[in-house]
């Protein structure tokens, strides 16, 4: 097959890959961005490019016949999921042992399906994270140029205190003050200014119509709309959908050589093509680019990786809960998909947890009280090359699930006591089950900065070899984490720029 070659090829297009994009494109570098998703600007039968939540369709999973959601029963009723046709639908569940993890699939990555919420991590974690990155160059340049390009916004204080459409985050706030904890406003990309406007009627629902996991037809910045439409602008930036790079490996000049297998709208394979590229950085996501390498190493294409790639992979602690509030603390049949607030105590040394107040929005009054907690989990786990199943596995176990959920009911059982309330027991699928610890929806690490690479994402062991995603994180950043991760990629093309890259 015929290779095509490019300056710099870009796998992915989530945050590392856009942000790699934009720069490169930028500086007049041709790029190549190869995305397994599809790219989501079409409407469907319904006229809309994403579908309802409540309703479901194909273009909800990828590649399913029926959708996993996160949360799999009401009542231990299987009400939410639905048999669908597989099709590269824009939300995927990943299955190892013992976790799943759930990512966006399509052009514009997580930013596709996730939550928005747009936090810059408290500045001490982040040190002891990140030890050998400057954090004044951070705080004072990338985590602001990061926040601009995203589009970052906050909720009007006042509309927030008199809508319906937050009543269950000022519900959940008052349990949470009466335990003597502190929360905080949080910011998100979702137009705040649009959304008040569908409140008003004047403008189409979409955060306020239940959209968000499996795409927001309005009202989002996702990436689609801010650093991919401006890499694609400087008319350097070529981007090809639903290729899905299955190897890499180096020439002898020094050029990477990569496959891509082309897919159609049903999955088949209808071509394998080659392209081969001088300068390489790999977006896929902390799922995507550590298998890869492992792949690559552990074959034998890209043998000089270091022994550290597939290592240092945590969940950021995630755990999701519920709590059934009193009758008289209704949380509201309308409820905005996007979380504004959260419950900070990750300066209680003892304990540190982060809990986004998160919706449960199915249309009527179920005074349940949704949490997605962020805990300062240590436990890390490795991926690993399986020879004769040639897949990579991850090693994760449920006793490191377990560090997450006893940190979680520790900070919930504090809330319940101070509130005479319980937990849910009828929304994880299981009878009694109240922690969800078997998926997670921040997947962090396993190519991890100044480990498998330097501290600028440098590939160890190769030169021109860049890695800018997630999994350069160390498993945990104690918030929401896609900010840190488009500050740390904008840090690494500036630096690669500038120096490896120079004309
Ligand atoms: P990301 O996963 O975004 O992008 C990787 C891209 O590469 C994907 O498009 C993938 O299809 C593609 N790819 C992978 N392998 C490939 C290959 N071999 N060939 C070609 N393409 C390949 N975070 C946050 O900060 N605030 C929030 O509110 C939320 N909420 C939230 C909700 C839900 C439901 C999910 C699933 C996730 C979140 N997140 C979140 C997490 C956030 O979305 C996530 O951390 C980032 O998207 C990770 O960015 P990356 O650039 O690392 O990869």
């Amino acid at each position: 097959a015929a290779v095509d070659n490019a300056p710099a090829i870009v796998v992915g297009s989530g945050y590392g890959g856009a942000v790699a994009a934009l720069r490169l494109g930028q500086a007049g570098v041709r790029t190549v961005v190869l995305e397994m998703g599809r790219l989501w600007n079409t409407a469907g039968p319904d006229g809309k490019v994403f579908c309802a939540t409540s309703a479901p369709d194909q273009r909800s999973m990828w590649f399913r016949s029926r959708t996993e959601a996160p949360l799999a029963s009401f009542l231990w009723l299987d009400l939410v999921n639905k048999d669908i046709t597989p099709y590269p639908g824009v939300l995927d569940r990943v299955h190892y042992d013992n976790m799943s993890v759930y990512v966006g699939r399509g052009v514009g990555g997580g930013s596709l399906v996730n939550g928005g919420m747009a936090v810059t991590p408290p500045a001490a974690y982040f040190a002891e994270q990140f030890p050998t990155v400057d954090a004044a160059e951070m705080y004072g340049t990338y985590f602001p140029r990061a926040r601009a390009m995203l589009g970052v916004n906050t909720v009007d204080p006042a509309w927030f205190e008199s809508t319906d459409w937050y009543r269950f985050t000022r519900t959940s706030r008052k349990a949470a003050t009466a335990a003597g904890l502190k929360t905080t406003f949080v910011p998100n990309v979702y137009d705040f200014g649009y959304m008040q406007r569908e409140a008003a009627g004047t403008a189409t629902r979409s955060a306020l119509a239940a959209e968000v996991i499996y795409g927001n037809n309005q009202g989002k910045r996702s990436l689609d709309k801010t650093y991919l439409a401006a890499a694609l602008g400087t008319g350097n930036v070529t981007l090809h959908t639903l290729e899905k790079v299955r190897a890499v490996t180096r020439a002898a000049d020094g050029s990477y050589l990569l496959t891509a297998d082309r897919i159609d709208l049903t999955g088949a394979v209808v071509e394998t093509k080659q392209y081969s590229c001088a300068s390489l950085f790999l977006g896929g996501g902390s799922l995507g680019t550590t298998e890869l390498l492992v792949r690559a190493r552990d074959t034998g294409t890209l043998p000089d990786l270091d022994a550290s790639v597939g290592a240092g992979w945590g969940t950021n602690g995630n755990t999701m809960l519920a709590r059934a509030n009193h009758v008289w603390d209704t949380v509201g049949a309308d409820q905005s998909t996007m979380p504004v607030m959260g419950i900070d105590d990750w300066a209680n040394a003892d304990n540190p947890v982060f809990a986004e107040i998160a919706p449960l929005p199915i249309g009527f009054e179920t005074w349940v009280s949704l949490y997605l907690a962020i805990t300062k989990n240590p436990e890390r786990a490795r991926f690993t090359w399986d020879s004769a199943s040639k897949t990579v596995k991850l090693g994760w176990s449920a006793a490191q699930s377990a560090v997450s959920v006893a940190m979680a009911k520790k900070l919930f059982d504090r809330i319940n006591a101070a509130n005479a309330t319980i937990y849910r027991y009828d929304l994880f699928g299981s009878p009694s089950k109240v922690f969800a610890d078997d998926f997670c929806y921040h997947p962090l690490g396993g190519c991890v900065l100044g480990r498998a690479t330097d501290g600028y994402g440098r590939v160890k062991g190769y030169k021109r070899l860049y890695v800018t995603d997630g999994s350069l994180v160390p498993g945990s950043i104690g918030v929401n984490p896609f900010v840190t991760i488009t500050a740390l990629a904008e840090r690494t093309m500036a630096r690669v720029l500038a120096e490896d890259l120079a004309p």
